[in-house]
């Protein structure tokens, strides 16, 4: 028996850790044992709770109740918790996801104990280092001792900086949830009915990343842009807790016009909205792709992407945050005609339990 300490604390986080638990739950339970930690991150019940419910996530032995303040203080405080939680716990790995300040934390607690790190997402880049996510992804990476890539992109970037041992492609964990949730979230959700939305007659769009948030340059453009686009069609926009602050405290909420906005939805409730959409229009890494998934075509409010295999297949585009490059992009908006497999065969999660379970030490 081999213990596992996973550690997540933001939205995307849980979803991906929803894969990797149901194939330790399902298929290695007498094998593995695992242990959740949360951070505390993300902790309002539409950011948090839901997943946890709605995805069968384990309930965490550790709730860390850490989250706001500065990158520095946030990502500190963390560090010292965990640190306390790995004493106690002593696991066999240390499993950590994606690329926030919960992923950075777990990361160099447990390095600096020895204790080795498994990270899930490994070797994705934006090369802006001006982007929270580029350090904490690049940093994870460089203590991680099973690096579990979800592309061949990320395996070359970190080929490039001299990267080789411990590195796996075993495809996207993101893909296996999206083949595990596409038919159910068709059964279950009742979204498009109770915001009133036509099956394919609608936009989504989402904004939380702090470049474009923390911009007000950038923001505006978005907001502008999307105004723009939902008075020649619906859109909805669940606003993420972060845009939602900053849009009230400036009086900006009512830029938007008749654009549709709505509070974080539930897991299935998105997936429901991105499968019947028209077009995303985002700046999440996890909704790019899901985009993909579901074959709707996505315009990215970002000036670059670590998912390029969806702008290299023609269904992504990168439109920065110009109002006049979004909406003209969405006027000229069409759908390819190929669309291929490009995050692996929805087997992701088992690799990994498979590898954590070959690499112990
Ligand atoms: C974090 C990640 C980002 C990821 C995103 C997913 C970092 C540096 N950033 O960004 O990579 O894409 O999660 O959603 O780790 N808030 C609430 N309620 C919540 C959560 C947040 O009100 O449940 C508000 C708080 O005011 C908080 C702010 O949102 O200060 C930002 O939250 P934070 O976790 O710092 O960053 P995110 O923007 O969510
Ligand atoms: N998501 C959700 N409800 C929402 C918005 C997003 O369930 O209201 C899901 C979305 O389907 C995707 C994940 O959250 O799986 C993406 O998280 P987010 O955009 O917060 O972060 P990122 O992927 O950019 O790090």
């Amino acid at each position: 028996m081999i213990k596992v300490l996973t550690i997540v604390g933001a939205r995307p986080q849980f979803i991906k850790a929803a894969a990797v638990s149901r194939v330790i739950r399902d298929s290695f339970a007498g094998k593995i044992e695992e242990v959740l930690v949360h951070t505390g991150q993300h902790y309002d019940e539409n950011m948090s709770q839901v997943f946890f419910d709605e995805l069968d996530i384990p309930h965490p032995r550790y709730n860390l109740e850490i989250s706001g303040g500065r990158h520095g203080e946030m990502t500190g405080r963390m560090l010292e918790s965990i640190e306390k939680v790995l004493l106690d716990e002593n696991p066999d790995w240390v499993l950590i996801y994606g690329d926030t300040n919960s992923t950075l934390a777990g990361a160099l607690a447990a390095a600096k104990l020895h204790m080795p790190v498994a990270h899930v997402e490994a070797g994705l880049r934006s090369f802006n280092m001006r982007m929270p996510e580029e350090i904490n992804r690049i940093l994870a990476d460089r203590v991680s001792n099973l690096l579990f890539c979800p592309t061949e992109t990320a395996v070359k970037n970190l080929a490039a900086e001299g990267v080789a041992k411990g590195v796996f492609n075993v495809g996207d964990v993101m893909y296996d949830v999206s083949l595990f949730y596409r038919e159910l979230a068709r059964e279950r959700s009742n979204v498009l009915r109770d915001f009133k939305l036509d099956e394919g007659g609608y936009v989504l769009a989402t904004c939380h990343r702090a470049e474009n948030t923390d911009d007000p340059v950038r923001l505006l453009a978005i907001v502008d842009a999307l105004a723009a686009i939902a008075r020649s069609m619906p859109v909805v926009f669940p606003l993420h807790p972060r845009t939602r602050k900053l849009l009230t405290e400036d009086g900006h909420l009512d830029r938007l016009g008749i654009v549709k906005l709505i509070d974080p939805v539930s897991f299935i409730d998105m997936v429901r909205l991105e499968q019947s959409a028209q077009a995303i229009v985002t700046d999440s890494g996890g909704v790019q792709k899901e985009a993909y998934f579901y074959g709707v075509p996505c315009l990215t409010t970002r000036d670059e992407t670590e998912w390029v295999e969806t702008v290299n297949s023609g269904w992504n585009k990168l439109v920065g945050a110009d109002a006049g490059r979004i909406t003209h992009a969405f006027v000229e908006l069409r759908r390819p005609e190929s669309h291929h497999p490009l995050y692996g065969d929805g087997r992701a999660a088992e690799r990994i339990v498979q590898l954590l379970l070959e690499h112990r030490s």
